[in-house]
């Protein structure tokens, strides 16, 4: 048991059981552009900002892997000139922000549909993932072009096609096997499902995200719009998730 006394309001907070993995809907970047009377993608813009923040404080924290909304399947429907947008974010992620991440030690990975990115994109996330395999701390599991249920889907057809070729028998299907088909096979066994599931902006629901994974995470909604989340926002909610009691459905 350890907390972390670096302020003053630190002391107040309850930080002694660090949650592994944590996943965030990074939600509105939009609206706290157009507060600002900003293009939406100013907000996209200054959320890449806050997720840097966010990544360093948690690889200080102590958690192990830190899966975020990027795009999901239904983002294709928004203007195309934002979509163009957010699929430069890569580009600019990998020149500005991804030499520090390095440098602490995070690894970044990817979950989604990637045969669907543009090629810049991919290339771009592809140089990241490269960059960074061998560093052994904190996993960025970016989830781009994300949806959970094609993601379940995709793994049911897997299966299927193993019974079909007699490898798998129908009554022997665990949840394990399931597991292993998902998209976060990738993560440490342990740290596969996310502890917390944070989402910002006031909007109370989880939006295809990892539904099979979060099935007994804690949620987090706060208002905080995702360009102004800090390090004191990410403590906070650690804080509230340190006041439940997990008991995965036990007593
Ligand atoms: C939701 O806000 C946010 C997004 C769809 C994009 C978030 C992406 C980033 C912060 C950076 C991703 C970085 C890389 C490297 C891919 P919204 O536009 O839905 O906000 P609104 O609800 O206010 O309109």
């Amino acid at each position: 048991m350890f907390t972390f006394f670096k302020s003053q309001k630190d002391k107040e907070l309850h930080l002694d059981n660090i949650p592994k993995h944590i996943g965030i809907i990074m939600d509105g970047n939009g609206r706290w552009a157009k507060k600002r009377m900003q293009p939406r993608v100013m907000g996209h813009k200054a959320g890449m900002d806050a997720l840097q923040k966010v990544t360093i404080e948690a690889s200080n924290l102590g958690v192990k892997v830190l899966t975020v909304y990027a795009f999901s399947t239904e983002n294709w429907s928004r203007p195309q000139d934002e979509v163009k947008f957010i699929m430069n974010l890569p580009v600019e992620f990998f020149d500005k922000y991804v030499p520090e991440l390095d440098k602490n030690n995070v690894r970044v990975q990817m979950i989604g549909d990637s045969s669907r990115l543009p090629k810049e994109t991919f290339d771009a996330m592809t140089r990241a993932l490269e960059k960074t395999k061998h560093n052994s701390g904190l996993v960025l599991n970016f989830a781009l072009n994300y949806g959970g249920r094609a993601e379940i889907t995709d793994a049911v057809k897997s299966l299927a096609q193993d019974v079909l070729e007699a490898k798998v028998n129908p009554g022997d299907i665990t949840e394990d096997m399931i597991a292993d088909r998902l998209m976060t096979n990738h993560l440490p066994y342990l740290y596969r499902d996310p502890d917390l599931v944070i989402r910002t902006s006031g909007e109370i629901r989880t939006s295809n995200f990892l539904p099979w994974q979060t099935a007994y995470s804690e949620l987090y909604f706060t208002d905080i719009m995702w360009p102004d989340f800090d390090e004191a926002a990410l403590k906070e909610a650690i804080s509230e998730y340190n006041k439940r009691h997990r008991r995965f459905g036990g007593v």
